[in-house]
């Protein structure tokens, strides 16, 4: 592969933001001349909102504008034009029946404050789709308000902290695994709780020593994803549970993780108190990019009264209703009902999969996740990247670049840009923490065992590569995308998302 090529025209022009596109005058839509009496701007809104000049905005034709979006769209990596292994994140395929079913008018342009009367199909959806969260999850009680995984974590930690209240207490600490995501101890403090670190013993599960240490009185929650995110389910659960009940504590499901256990295992069964789901990911919607996305919750009968209003509920008429009167309710997540769309995908694919499709997903899943590890380590991979607990996975699986960067003088983020130039998403790098130099691999069940096989030879191929002609190449890389090496902390810390005019 060779290095940086000239720039040409054509990338000059892509380069160009929409404002230094057009010229003034130049329009995408010209309206038809008004035919009825113009509003008077005064009743539309009050003078100190409106602006005394209007907005200065781009001034392009349209073919202009569809040039502009199409390709800063190719300028993308997106799952629907490759491998996406990006583990923790569960980038499977979205079934395009799900997104005609989200698109139909019907629910596309319903208004979220239609008069639940002449809202009956969405109402029905939604409540079909609590029933069967509630199900999956083996807790009876749903709620679609929240908004993302992160969010169902939020209402998780209230709907805790609202119960210990409720009996007199005040817990004030979360234990969280140091394998946890990093929205996990977040969400806690955004709670105004504290975090409490609980270590990891040799199996990848949690150590149970720590944890007896740490479960005291003080103790409101232990927030756990099974399988966690080194990809081991962890089978200490039962006596794990006891232990925090045990110290009057609730037990919290990062359902993140739930593709890989769908029909095989419940979170209400292994004790969980509360779940959250993440809708964007195990129940196939587009994600990344920050949205829109689902996170509803699944709680057991002592967690139930303090849900988040309004309900949707199935009255004993029939009727579907939004339930508001629930004195014990942590109130509002968010405005109007959720991620509607969400609803319906989610919906869609659990009646198209329906119980033993959704059972058979979480068995590919972790089918697929075996397989991939098992093609890397006879393609020799697993001397430089072996895995970093455990012989198998569950979904995903956590390799060290440990080896590979003494070894191959390759970080495990040379490998990963590398994998771009060969046609890979790279999968999650440096995360769980405690793993060195990280590689976290989630093929996820809806890719083909030749895709899996490629991914692996193309792993194979860039550590051979560096062994044999030296770890520049795949320092400097990427060499074929739109951009190379960019400062991700200061992209992450001082986003510039706006050109100066
Ligand atoms: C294990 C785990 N927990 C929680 C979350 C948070 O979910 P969301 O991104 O929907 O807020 C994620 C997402 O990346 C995750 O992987």
């Amino acid at each position: 592969m060779s290095g940086a090529q000239p720039e040409t025209p054509l990338q000059r022009q892509r380069a160009r933001t929409i404002f230094q596109k057009g010229a003034p005058g130049r329009r995408a839509f010209t309206c038809p001349a008004l035919d009825v009496p113009a509003a008077d701007p005064e009743e539309l809104l009050p003078a100190q909102l409106r602006r005394r000049e209007p907005p200065r905005l781009p001034e392009v034709s349209e073919p202009e504008i569809v040039r502009h979006y199409v390709s800063i769209s190719k300028r993308n990596f997106d799952l629907d034009s490759g491998f996406y292994p990006l583990g923790s994140c569960t980038m499977k395929h979205n079934p395009r029946l799900h997104e005609r079913a989200a698109a139909l008018p019907g629910h596309a342009r319903l208004h979220p404050l239609q008069d639940p009367a002449r809202a009956q199909g969405a109402l029905e959806l939604m409540w079909r789709l609590q029933e069967a969260l509630g199900e999956i999850a083996g807790l009876p009680h749903v709620s679609l308000q929240p908004s993302a995984g992160s969010h169902g974590e939020l209402a998780g930690v209230l709907l805790t902290r609202a119960y210990h209240e409720s009996r007199g207490e005040s817990r004030t600490k979360v234990l969280t695994p140091d394998t946890a995501h990093g929205t996990n101890p977040a969400t806690v403090t955004m709670a105004g709780l504290q975090v409490v670190k609980l270590a990891t013993d040799e199996h990848g599960g949690i150590d149970l020593d720590d944890l007896r240490a740490k479960a005291d009185g003080e103790v409101a929650c232990l927030m756990l994803t099974n399988p966690n995110t080194l990809g081991v389910f962890d089978p200490n659960i039962e006596e794990i549970a006891a232990v925090v009940h045990g110290a009057g504590a609730t037990l919290y499901y990062d359902g993140a993780n739930l593709n890989a256990v769908m029909g095989f295992s419940r979170p209400g069964d292994m004790g969980f108190d509360i779940v959250h789901f993440n809708l964007h990911k195990s129940f196939t919607q587009p994600h990344g990019g920050g949205g829109p996305g689902s996170g509803p919750i699944a709680v057991s009968e002592r967690i139930a009264p303090f849900l988040p209003v309004p309900l949707v509920v199935r009255r004993e008429d029939g009727v579907f209703a939004l339930e508001h009167d629930r004195p014990a309710s942590i109130g509002r997540l968010r405005g109007f009902h959720g991620n509607y769309g969400c609803f319906v995908r989610a919906y869609a694919y659990i009646c198209s999969l329906g119980a033993d499709g959704l059972k058979d997903a979480s068995e590919n899943a972790v089918l697929n996740a075996n397989y991939l590890l098992a093609r890397l380590r006879e393609a020799g991979v697993a001397e430089h990247l072996p895995l970093a607990y455990g012989e198998l996975c569950m979904h995903e699986f956590v390799l060290s670049g440990g080896p590979m960067k003494r070894e191959l003088k390759l970080k495990t983020l040379d490998l990963a840009k590398r994998l771009l130039d060969l046609g890979f998403h790279p999968p999650t790098v440096y995360f769980p923490l405690l793993v060195e130099e990280a590689l976290m691999v989630e093929p996820t069940e809806t890719e083909t065992r030749e895709t899996l096989d490629d991914f692996a030879r193309a792993i194979a191929e860039i550590l051979r590569e560096a062994a044999q002609e030296g770890p520049e190449i795949a320092q400097n890389a990427p060499y074929s995308t739109p951009v190379r090496r960019l400062d991700e902390v200061a992209a992450a810390k001082r986003p510039v998302i706006r050109q100066a005019l």
